[in-house]
């Protein structure tokens, strides 16, 4: 499949390196309206034809399908592009930064009968199909509560990072809680029907708005979780844990991307769970890659598709709700005063 990448940035020079090395996919050019990025770009991966806009490479490059990695203020329009050039779109999370763009690049996609994937890559850690598995296999008896805590200094100045979440509204929320609230959802393999937040920054932080999030899920059938992420921790080490608390016992992830360890009730320590190795980033996301390049081929369902990650997102955005009304805010209301009816 020959893919027309657009966005030359951090994730998107791990990407041309994902497809790069795909036996069924190829990159037939690539798109980034900075020359910085292009030149960069070109020094890695010469023979790939670049272009300084998304309609000229649309219309140059022959491409089958986009991989969308710009920021996500920009991609309600660059969907509209995408759509109109009748191509499949494998677009990075979070699918934009408000609610609305969002909601409106999955019906476009659907009205244009067009496969979208959006960038989950964690739910193909292997870490996180074990956790899945386990819960789903009712190994340690039914799941009650869950605690997710990710806890680091994320320096935003540091060079190869991305600069835009030092200015955004809510960037631990739009940009990492994200991926942690999808993990819940997947892992459980619940819906969340009620949200409660607080989302607020330290003074020391270096991010304009929240870089703190602190929110409890309630997800369907009685399962309760309390996630605390944040961006501005007083400590440089990143601390990770993930504890699954069911009715014979505890599943818990102690490191960011692997680390697995279970015990029964009455066990004195935990079991490590084996995985197989997986570079993270790297592995998971040429996961989501084959799946999407077999959704495609096949004319089946997109992994990972725009209702799926709107199920996620909306989540964010009724726990920022939460936190500005101070209410919980229950999920099957909110999607209905956002006219969300594709979740409803
Ligand atoms: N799924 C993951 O694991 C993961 C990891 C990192 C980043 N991301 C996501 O990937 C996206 C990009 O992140 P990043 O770290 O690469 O950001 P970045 O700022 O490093 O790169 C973005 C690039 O997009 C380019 N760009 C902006 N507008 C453009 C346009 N209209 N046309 C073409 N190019 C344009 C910029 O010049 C820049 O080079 C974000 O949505 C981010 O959340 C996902």
């Amino acid at each position: 499949m020959k893919f027309l990448l657009v966005g030359l940035g951090n994730r998107g020079g791990m990407w041309a390196d994902i497809v790069a090395a795909h036996p069924a996919a190829a990159l037939c050019g690539a798109v980034d309206i900075d020359p910085a990025r292009r030149d960069a770009f070109a020094t890695r991966h010469q023979a790939v034809p670049l272009f300084a806009d998304l309609e000229t490479g649309l219309r140059r490059s022959g491409a089958e399908a986009v991989l969308l990695v710009t920021p996500p203020d920009g991609h309600l329009a660059q969907a509209e592009a995408i759509a109109a050039a009748g191509l499949p779109l494998l677009a990075e999370k979070p699918l934009a930064a408000n609610l609305a763009e969002a909601a409106a690049i999955v019906r476009l996609m659907e009205r244009a009968q067009l496969p979208l994937t959006v960038g989950l890559n964690f739910r193909y850690l292997p870490v996180s199909r074990a956790i899945r598995d386990l819960v789903a296999g009712g190994t340690l008896g039914r799941p009650g509560f869950g605690q997710f805590t990710y806890q680091r200094n994320r320096d935003g100045l540091r060079p190869g990072l991305n600069r835009y979440p030092l200015t955004m509204r809510h960037p631990m929320m739009l940009e990492q809680s994200i991926h942690h609230l999808d993990l819940l959802r997947f892992a459980y393999g619940r819906e969340p029907e009620t949200v409660t937040c607080r989302s607020f920054n330290p003074p020391w932080s270096m991010y304009a708005h929240d870089a703190n999030v602190a929110c409890l899920i309630g997800f369907e059938g009685g399962l309760e979780a309390s996630y605390f992420g944040t961006w501005s921790g007083g400590w440089d080490a990143l601390q990770f844990e993930w504890r699954t608390d069911c009715a014979d016992g505890v599943i818990i992830q102690r490191q960011l991307f692997s680390d697995l360890a279970m015990a029964r009730k009455g066990d004195a320590a935990l079991t490590p769970v084996q995985l197989p190795d997986a570079r993270a980033f790297i592995d998971d996301s040429r996961a989501l890659l084959d799946a999407f390049i077999d959704a495609v081929a096949a004319k089946g369902p997109a992994p990972c598709d725009g209702c799926d990650h709107l199920r996620s997102l909306s989540l964010c955005f009724a726990a920022i709700e939460a936190h500005e009304t101070g209410r919980t805010v229950a999920l099957p209301d909110f999607h209905a005063r956002h006219g969300l009816e594709m979740l409803t």
